[in-house]
């Protein structure tokens, strides 16, 4: 697909819009060429023929003009400024909603934080492109060319001049585009190098100070400023080169005028009127042709956002989202099979995190997942909320394949804790009516409660109204992962996954959420994944994982008599219990 191809809709939606402004400003263009030749006539009729009331009706004249040419530039300043804010706000509309619609794999290719880049500054600079388009840039070559026009059906001697400066300017303007043109694109990857990394050092701010590495920082930052200014300082340059030349040109041509045109009034062939007017067309060339060079840095920053931007749309939504979805019915039963299921991330013919899975979680059940750092627990979990989608296999939830099944159906029978607890600025009871919207006071109390969190929650002096800060940081860790659990416990799914969420709980805390989720459990199907022992110890079943293979599953004890790993796993952790 066309990076480009996003704007078609707008183009369509506001062309009319677009046209309405552009016969305004033909008006206000008009209006402004009139005036130098109706001061020509003021000067060589009115004044060397002394005719007051001539001038007097030429002076009304060209005060009506200017009134009317005021008046269009109004009417055109407001149909820019809403045409460009109706489609600066319907573009970051669409894209938050593209964005919202992209797979994670999608959005992992993309880069989060240069997301919000795209939804703020590329829309803006879009949008800035838009509103001169409507405005100046339709003005410029218009004037431009009126100009000519009218200098040459003025005075068809004088303008034998243009013939020489015209063609000298053109070449200016082409050379400084060509040469201009990467430079000024330069200059916008430059900028966006010291954006993205001033917002990893943000963004990690915490984790720089500890680690000192902030003279590290410095120096990533102090890198990519240097080089923003050697590209900036390349491109003004050329700016500084560009405008200077453009002026001398047409400032030659002016004196050539005054030369020839001085001559020409001396042996009466040409009036004074003339050359003002003539002079006055002149500069209004000049002054059209520097807005065509700053629409034209205009552009190249607005085309590297449209470039951006059209990368977003471009992202083919790769899950296979069936529109006609099999109806789920949502009966409370959760069984989850996963049959032969292999997956990579970066989809088939890349390296393979799981493995022919073969693994079934029956209603009521609690599975426990266990294996070492990076052997798969979390993507296998992942799957069953179609985060990912598999290479081969099925998963299956209440026996339908979940390619079947309407994700959104799907995702309202499972809750799930991530490893690492995400909450959102807002009070605690917000965060945790995540879960469920319409969830009343004491149902979130409930919930804390089988999450061990009432009791630390009420210890604050706001209790559940405690605002959090960005991503929570006003939480310890272990807070933060009760408050994760609460809000999917509110839920009342019928699936629950934990992914290894009570791993920064101390023991007897996880014990006591264990014991409250005890009785919760038996209504659903429950998937912990886990490191410690401890926390799986008393499940149904316990699948042990290894290199994205499960190797044995079974209860606690069966595991001791069959898996070596498990029982080395045992050894490793024993005494910590
Ligand atoms: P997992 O994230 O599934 O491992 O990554 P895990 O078992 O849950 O590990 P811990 O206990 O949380 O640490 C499995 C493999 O998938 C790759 C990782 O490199 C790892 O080898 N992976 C994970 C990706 O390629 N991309 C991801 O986004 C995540
Ligand atoms: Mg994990």
């Amino acid at each position: 697909m066309n990076t480009w191809v996003f704007l078609h809709k707008y183009r369509i939606k506001y062309w009319k819009q677009f046209w309405l402004a552009a016969a305004f400003v033909t008006i206000e263009t008009t209006c402004d060429l009139l005036q130098p030749t109706i001061v020509s006539k003021i000067i060589d009729i009115g004044v060397a023929d002394r005719r007051p009331d001539y001038i007097l009706s030429q002076g009304a004249l060209m005060v009506l003009i200017t009134a009317l040419g005021a008046l269009a530039a109004s009417i055109r300043n407001v149909i820019a400024s809403k045409v460009s804010q109706n489609f600066g706000s319907e573009l970051r509309g669409d894209l938050y909603e593209k964005i919202q619609m992209l797979s994670f794999t999608n959005i992992d290719n993309l880069n989060r934080t240069s997301l919000v880049t795209r939804l703020t500054n590329d829309v803006n600079q879009v949008q800035l492109l838009v509103n001169s388009l409507m405005r100046i840039s339709l003005k410029a070559p218009l004037l431009c060319i009126g100009s000519l026009i009218m200098a040459i059906n003025l005075n068809p001697h004088l303008a034998v001049i243009l013939i020489f400066i015209v063609p000298i300017i053109l070449l200016l303007i082409v050379i400084t585009i060509k040469v201009g043109f990467p430079r000024f694109a330069q200059v916008q990857t430059a900028l966006d190098q010291v954006n993205a990394v001033m917002r990893e050092y943000l963004s990690g701010i915490r984790v720089v100070k500890a680690f000192k590495q902030f003279e590290y920082e410095q120096e990533k930052f102090a890198a990519a400023n240097q080089e923003l200014q050697g590209k900036s300082v390349g491109a003004i340059r050329l700016m500084s080169v560009f405008s200077p030349s453009i002026a001398l040109t047409v400032n030659l041509g002016i004196v050539m005028v005054l030369w020839l045109g001085g001559l020409g009034v001396n042996t009466g062939q040409i009036q004074v009127g003339h050359i003002i007017a003539f002079i006055n067309y002149m500069s209004q060339i000049l002054v059209s042709l520097m807005i065509v060079f700053l629409i034209f840095n205009n552009f190249v920053r607005a085309k590297a956002s449209v470039i951006r931007i059209g990368e977003v749309f471009k992202q083919h939504n790769d899950a296979k989202w069936i529109i006609n979805h099999f109806a789920f019915q949502p009966v409370n039963k959760g069984r989850i099979d996963f049959e032969n299921v292999s997956f990579s991330y970066a989809g088939l013919g890349g390296p393979t995190v799981l493995r022919d899975i073969n693994l079934t979680c029956l209603p009521g059940q609690t599975v426990g997942i266990i294996g070492a750092t990076g052997a798969g627990k979390t993507s296998l979990v992942n799957l069953i909320p179609r985060f990912y989608e598999v290479t081969a296999g099925f998963v299956k939830v209440d026996g339908h394949d979940i390619t079947e099944i309407n994700p959104g159906q799907l995702r309202d029978k499972i809750a799930l804790v991530p490893q690492q607890a995400v909450l959102f600025t807002g009070t605690i009871m917000d965060n945790i009516r995540w879960g469920k919207e319409n969830a009343t006071a004491q149902e979130v109390a409930a919930a804390a409660k089988l999450a061990a969190a009432h009791d630390f929650i009420i210890s604050f002096p706001e209790g559940y109204n405690t605002k959090l800060g960005q991503g929570g940081v006003n939480l310890s860790g272990g807070q933060k992962q009760r408050l994760a659990i609460a809000r999917a416990l509110i839920r009342k799914p019928a699936i629950l996954i934990l992914d290894d969420c009570t791993s920064a709980i101390d023991i007897v805390t996880e014990e006591k959420i264990k014991q409250a989720l005890n009785e919760y459990a038996s209504q659903l199907t429950c998937l912990v994944v886990a490191q410690r022992i401890s926390t799986v110890l008393d499940a149904d079943k316990i699948a042990v994982m290894e290199g994205g293979t499960i190797t044995a599953c079974g209860t606690h004890t069966e595991l001791l008599q069959t898996s070596n790993v498990y029982c080395e796993i045992v050894q490793s952790q024993r005494g910590r219990r």
